[in-house]
């Protein structure tokens, strides 16, 4: 076979379908979130990112910087190996105590990605819990779609964020089967989320476990930042709380918190938890300064909302359409793959403004959009910046405008 020139024709098929993707190719700079310098072949350009799912900017937070710089001045760079082989170092037991504490559970157990806790997580107890059947919501991220495939065990899936439809398929199942539902709360697309509290009545009522990804939610809900099950009071109501440390947290990691049996099963079972080296220490211990900062400080939480809902009214001014939804998430409408791909070129390069465009499959044809992420480190002269510059694009494409 010629490999090269098969590897070349699949990435032309990229290209054709407008599907081919293009890194900006940025540089944070730290403590000036949310500007970044932008690298071209022309040179170098100040950018606003509006696109970051550094939600709350604590990726640049000098508390947790500065744990960063100390941990590395007394550990070193990585963790030396994995967490069974001489790689578990005292700042990943502080995380997990710490992450247990965060979601009212009695253990947690800490992943190199949320990616790697999804696809671990259920992978493992889908391949060992014998019978089990994942019951997984149409719009789960692919982390879990890939660890409910990996683990081969039967799956239904179920219409997205549709209790009629889950609870149908619940009792329609082998009701001695055991079950898992595994959903998200907040769902980064649509920024929509699921009926958490009903769907656990759904478990209870059909003997099931439940697997929440709070990957969108951790640190932005709840008043100690614990997620949309803190927020509404139902964190002990759910078996595995799934989330990252890649988003609001600023820093990179995934984990799980639930029961000590079930997380000490996953410690001892999971290859994508055994067989891989730990976490560096100071990411750990940046992870540990962010969560306790989050967990009593509500000043980014409030403004990351305030920052929110004056964005959404400067667009609705505007006519600008944008999906409502009840999360943080703002996607603001385009429906076109090529007029959205154009918009996003052209707020880089005239307007300084970074936001990438989400065409299919990440979201269905005819839905293109752009999906904007405001945090507290915006400021006014940002979003009228950011929604001037849409509302001439918008007449430039001759897109139809929002009726209030
Ligand atoms: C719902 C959901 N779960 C899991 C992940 C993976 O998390 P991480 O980026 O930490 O691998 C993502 C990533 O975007 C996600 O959107």
């Amino acid at each position: 076979m010629d490999f090269e020139a098969f590897f070349k024709s699949e990435l032309e098929g990229l290209h054709e379908e407008g599907r081919y993707r293009v890194f900006a190719d940025l540089e944070r700079r730290n403590g000036q979130f949310p500007r970044a310098t932008r690298y071209t072949e022309n040179g170098t350009q100040d950018v606003t990112v509006w696109c970051s799912n550094d939600y709350l900017g604590m990726g640049q937070n000098q508390v947790v910087v500065e744990a960063m710089k100390q941990a590395i001045d007394s550990c070193g760079a990585g963790a030396g190996g994995t967490r069974n082989i001489s790689g578990t170092n005292h700042h990943h037991v502080l995380l997990e105590k710490e992450l247990a504490d965060l979601h009212g559970k009695e253990s947690a157990l800490i992943f190199t990605s949320g990616y790697i806790s999804n696809w671990a997580t259920l992978g493992t107890l889908g391949q060992k819990i014998p019978g089990l059947i994942i019951f997984s919501d149409a719009l789960n991220h692919a982390s879990m779609i890939e660890g409910i495939r990996y683990s081969k065990c039967p799956k239904v899936i179920w219409r997205h964020n549709d209790l009629q439809d889950l609870e149908a398929k619940l009792k329609a199942a082998d009701p001695k089967a055991p079950k898992l539902i595994a959903f998200e709360s907040v769902y980064s697309m649509d920024g929509d989320m699921a009926p958490i509290r009903e769907i656990c009545d759904l478990a209870d009522k059909y003997g099931a476990m439940t697997y929440l990804d709070e990957v969108h939610a951790v640190g932005m809900y709840g008043p100690r930042g614990g997620g949309v099950a803190e927020r509404d009071g139902l964190m002990d109501r759910v078996t595995i709380i799934e989330g990252t440390l890649g988003k609001a947290i600023g820093v990179m990691g995934g984990y799980i918190t639930a029961s000590t049996a079930l997380c000490d099963f996953i410690r001892s079972f999971s290859s994508g938890f055994i067989f891989t080296t730990a976490l560096p220490p100071a990411l750990a211990a940046g992870a540990v300064a962010s969560i306790r900062h989050l967990k009593s400080s509500q000043i980014e939480r409030f403004a990351h909302q305030e920052r929110v809902r004056r964005l959404r009214a400067l667009l609705e001014a505007r006519g600008i359409p944008h999906m409502d939804n009840p999360s943080h998430i703002v996607p603001v409408m385009v429906g076109d793959a090529s007029k959205c791909k154009w918009i996003s070129d052209i707020l880089l390069d005239n307007f300084n403004v970074y936001v990438q465009p989400i065409n299919y499959p990440t979201v269905p044809k005819k839905t293109e959009r752009l999906r904007i992420t405001p945090t507290p480190l915006h400021s006014n002269e940002d979003m009228d910046h950011l929604v001037s510059a849409l509302h001439q694009l918008w007449s430039r494409c001759a897109l139809a405008r929002a009726v209030a």
